[in-house]
């Protein structure tokens, strides 16, 4: 029989980077928290029409990569329904925002979520069917203060924050803005214009999105194509007073408060309900998808997808690429326990256990071993998976007085059992 395997762009997330996944998402909670964020759980499928109306037909997204099936109906009170695996929540959210009428309190809604997406991409280091987002929204009627530039700078402060606190040097911030609604159809024209004559000497993508969707055409990584691109007019050039005004602001609160930044004229995201600001951090160690997040601001959003106005901004951090740039940065060495116990003969593994028992109570993590082990393999496991190896036979037991070995130092001592848990401790340390 052919043995059954993790679909294609699926994968098992094993220890010890289990418990990495477990620290990063720890301490993005906790950094939510201080901004004052809840946490939101929408549904792992909607409806289809709400990522074709949110998302937009014409991205990637949407129009290739999303696992859609027609739902049947069980009974004659249901109706066959088109059903979608989420490819991003930012489209869910907005919609339990509607649905819950959250805009009514008249305050702005910050939410965050942490869970698995879908995307049929063709896998790659950093690239997966099934992937998981850790995200947040801020979204609010106008009155709220929902459209100031401050929510866009104090979003980007807390994603500096919150990557300095997980321990990842060595990001960029980009950053740009992609205007209103009604500065999009002029840049749109403009780019047409630009590319009429050029663009039968670019790429096949090229070619289609300059019809369907010009501004595509930006995202292309065809290094023949880029001088064409390079000449194109930039989107800055579009934008009317008061995108031109929101864009300065967010920069200038970005400067005050220290959180370095490039502009990107090319940074146009690949969904289609942005508006003005637009950004993506990326990381050098992540190799081609280097994109360790990207988010912006979707002030027709909620519109598109029949709610009331609520502008907002938001982002979503690929949690796979933040665990491979720790990864990489090695910061993520498996956990060692504190120290492993090697009963001497099997007389002694009910003396182990209690031992154990007793370290494990006080906080310490513990591998027991076995009483069955010669002395030579209870070292060789020991060595693989503790810091340090504590020795019990009969004498042991009776004096008191444990032998504790630790691999760091190579240094052998006798400890008392009453210091033994003080005596691992000091141990983390070394
Ligand atoms: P996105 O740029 O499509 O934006 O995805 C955000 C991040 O998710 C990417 O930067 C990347 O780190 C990660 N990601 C995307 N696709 C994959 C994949 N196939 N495998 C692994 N990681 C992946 C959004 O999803 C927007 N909803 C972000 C947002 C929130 N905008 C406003 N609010």
């Amino acid at each position: 029989m052919s043995t059954l395997k993790a679909v294609r762009g699926t994968r098992d997330l094993l220890p010890p980077e289990t418990a990495l996944w477990n620290r990063i998402e720890a301490v993005a909670r906790s950094v939510f928290s201080r901004y004052n964020f809840g946490e939101i759980r929408t549904p792992v499928f909607e409806d289809t029409a709400l990522f074709a109306r949110g998302v937009g037909e014409e991205t990637d997204i949407v129009s290739k990569e999303m696992y859609t099936w027609e739902d049947r109906a069980r009974a004659q009170s249901e109706k066959t329904q088109s059903l979608t695996l989420r490819p991003e929540n930012t489209a869910g959210v907005v919609r339990a925002y509607i649905e819950h009428k959250l805009g009514e309190s008249g305050h702005l809604q910050k939410l965050y979520y942490i869970g698995p997406q879908f995307r049929r991409e063709r896998p790659q280091k950093g690239r997966y069917r099934q992937f998981s987002q850790i995200g947040a929204e801020v979204i609010g009627p106008p009155h709220a203060g929902s459209e100031s530039p401050l929510r866009d700078a104090e979003v980007l402060e807390m994603l500096a924050t919150l990557l300095d606190e997980l321990g990842i040097t060595g990001w960029t911030l980009k950053i740009n803005s992609v205007g209103s609604a009604s500065d999009r159809p002029k840049y749109i024209e403009a780019l047409k214009a630009a590319l009429a004559p050029v663009v039968g000497q670019m790429c096949d993508d090229c070619k289609r999105r300059a019809e369907t969707n010009p501004l595509r055409v930006l995202d292309c990584k065809v290094p023949e194509d880029q001088p064409f691109i390079d000449a194109l007019p930039k989107i800055a050039d579009s934008l009317d007073e008061a995108s031109r005004a929101h864009f300065a602001a967010v920069c200038a609160a970005l400067d005050a408060a220290r959180v370095e930044y490039t502009r990107d004229h090319r940074l146009v995201r690949g969904l289609d309900y942005y508006t003005r600001t637009t950004f993506e951090f990326t990381h050098g160690g992540l190799g081609a998808q280097n994109a360790l997040l990207g988010g912006g601001r979707y002030d027709g959003l909620s519109e598109l997808i029949g709610g009331p106005k609520a502008p907002g901004i938001g982002f979503a951090i690929g949690e796979d690429r933040l665990v491979l740039t720790l990864l990489a940065l090695e910061q993520a060495k498996g956990e060692l326990a504190d120290t492993y116990i090697a009963p001497l003969g099997e007389g002694m593994n009910p003396a182990a256990l209690t031992l154990a028992r007793e370290l494990r109570r006080g906080g310490m993590r513990v591998e027991l071993g076995d009483g069955s082990f010669r002395l030579k393999k209870s070292f060789e496991a020991a060595d693989k998976v503790a810091r340090s190896i504590v020795l019990l036979g009969e004498d042991e037991a009776q004096s008191g007085i444990l032998t504790v070995k630790n691999f760091a130092t190579g240094v052998q001592t006798k400890v008392s059992r009453a210091e033994l848990a003080a005596h691992l401790a000091a141990g983390r340390d070394k």
